[in-house]
């Protein structure tokens, strides 16, 4: 699987399971929603905080430490998903205490296809080298999942390419928008239906350098 570009489209819709007042996105760890507090030194286009700094530290290193014991025998390449992994991804392999043996990290492109929240046809830039898929086991690393479309899809790609096996670590969730059936195997927070930014995610380009996940003003997505 020298390079692809692809287009797809989303799959038909599905619900995430509710058992004893927890959402379920088939998988069994507890995963935190949003906090209340608000963080000092907030930019003025944030209305609110939903993860704070502190809080996705504390986070990042429980999920550091799960993906270092499940991965510490299978030499995994960790695969961020370009733009918006960049900053997750750097803290993630930084957590994972013991490095496993054998780690390599890589990065692939997905090209955003909306600036907020109307969905479309997807296109993608990916080119990964044939000996860091056939036999290897693969961490996908993704800032948020909301359709699930790109994951979908990449993980089809590398599964297709001969991976032997591929899981997802998706920063945020945000399961009430999922379109197509996947689900990530770890999470740092389930998110509502908002349009966040910060911690590598942006909006038009702007916030990724943010140190939390803040929701935007309405006033500034509406401007879009
Ligand atoms: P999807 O899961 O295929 O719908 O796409 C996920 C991608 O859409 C993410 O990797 C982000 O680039 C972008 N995205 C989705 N929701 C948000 C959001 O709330 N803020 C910023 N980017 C988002
Ligand atoms: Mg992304």
């Amino acid at each position: 699987m020298r390079t692809a570009h692809s287009r797809c489209s989303a799959a038909s819709g599905l619900q995430p399971s509710v058992r004893n007042g927890l959402k379920l996105t088939r998988r069994t760890r507890a995963v935190p929603h949003a906090s209340q507090t608000q963080a000092a030194n907030v930019h003025p286009d944030i209305d609110r905080v939903l993860f704070t700094e502190e809080a996705i530290r504390t986070r990042v290193n429980v999920l550091g430490r799960e993906l270092a014991e499940e991965y510490k025998d299978k030499k995994p390449v960790v695969l961020g998903v370009l733009k918006g992994c960049f900053v997750f991804t750097a803290d993630l392999v930084r957590a994972l205490q013991p490095v496993p043996n054998g780690l390599y990290i890589d990065f692939i492109r997905a090209s955003s296809y909306r600036s907020s929240s109307t969905a479309g046809d997807l296109t993608l830039s990916f080119s990964v080298r044939p000996d860091l898929v056939e036999g290897r086991h693969i961490l996908l690393v993704e800032d948020i999942i909301d359709t699930g479309v790109t994951l979908q899809f990449l993980r089809g790609l590398l599964l297709k390419g001969g991976a032997a096996s591929v899981k997802l670590v998706a920063f945020l969730d945000k399961p009430e928008r999922r379109k197509a059936e996947i689900y990530p195997d770890y999470v740092g927070f389930e998110c509502p239906n908002e349009y966040v930014v910060g911690y590598g995610l942006d909006f038009d380009e702007k916030y990724r350098s943010l140190p939390y996940i803040g929701k935007l003003k309405d006033h500034i997505i509406g401007s879009k």
